[in-house]
């Protein structure tokens, strides 16, 4: 069977109303990524950093699955579906996908700061300073910061070289190494690329460029592929 994977970035979920992150006055959320996303940060200022997590947390679970997320969902019903994500957010899940991988973490989910493999479903919407992991250490964002390994990118790279769909939605395809999986992907494959700003993105292979907003082009692109 086809499968179809499908990479999506934080244009995927702008349209449930949670900011992409190369807005155009580079900040996220009012931020610098450098003070809230990034290990030295949380060395520094763990309470700001949980702070912004939380809110962000608070973001997400208010925020509903758009259309896009819905249609990819809904291809799972005539393809092999795998969806490897750069977002933190659960709403390729809570739209109904049962193949998500999250290559940044997922914010619902708490982590110990001292061994990232233990995480934790989150009680509510925040986690408190003075949490503690089974370890004793303090409970962080499961989320990967800049300069931090990304422990899911060699099951990603896997599944890439399968595809004979890639589908990408919603990234700028600056951030390695993420950004790369592109390169895995075999050149037989047809590649889409959803985005507004398409054309400006800088790929080395032959690509359909469909310069939409993800709520109107993944609906496009995913009746193609059930047709
Ligand atoms: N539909 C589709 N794409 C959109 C929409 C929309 N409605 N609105 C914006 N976009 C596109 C933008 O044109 C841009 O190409 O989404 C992309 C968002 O890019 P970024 O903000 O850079 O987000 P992303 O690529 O996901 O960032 C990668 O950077 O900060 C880190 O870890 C964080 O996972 C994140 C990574």
């Amino acid at each position: 069977m086809e499968h179809v994977v499908v990479f999506t970035g934080a244009g995927i979920s702008a349209e449930s109303g949670l900011k992409t992150f190369r807005g155009e006055d580079g900040l996220w959320e009012g931020y610098r990524v450098e003070d809230v996303a990034t290990p030295q940060a949380w060395k520094q200022n763990p309470e700001l950093v949980q702070a912004f997590y939380n809110m962000r947390r608070k973001s997400v679970l208010a925020a509903k699955p758009n259309a896009a997320h819905l249609a990819l969902a809904a291809l799972e019903n005539k393809k092999k579906v795998t969806i490897v994500t750069q977002n933190i957010d659960d709403l390729h899940e809570r739209a109904g996908s049962t193949n998500v991988l999250h290559l940044h973490g997922l914010i619902t989910k708490s982590q110990s700061s001292i061994d990232p493999r233990l995480t934790y479903p989150i009680v509510g919407s925040e986690i408190t300073m003075g949490e503690h992991c089974e370890l004793g250490s303090q409970l962080r964002p499961h989320v990967v910061w800049f300069g931090e390994p990304v422990p899911a990118m060699e099951l990603a790279i896997r599944v890439c070289r399968q595809a004979s769909v890639f589908l990408v939605v919603g990234t700028s395809l600056q951030v390695y190494p993420a950004a790369g999986l592109l390169n895995e992907v075999p050149m037989d494959a047809d590649v889409y690329i959803v985005d507004p700003h398409a054309s400006e993105l800088q790929i080395q292979r032959p690509v359909t460029r469909i310069a939409r907003k993800a709520t109107t082009g993944v609906p496009h692109v995913v009746d193609q592929l059930m047709a």
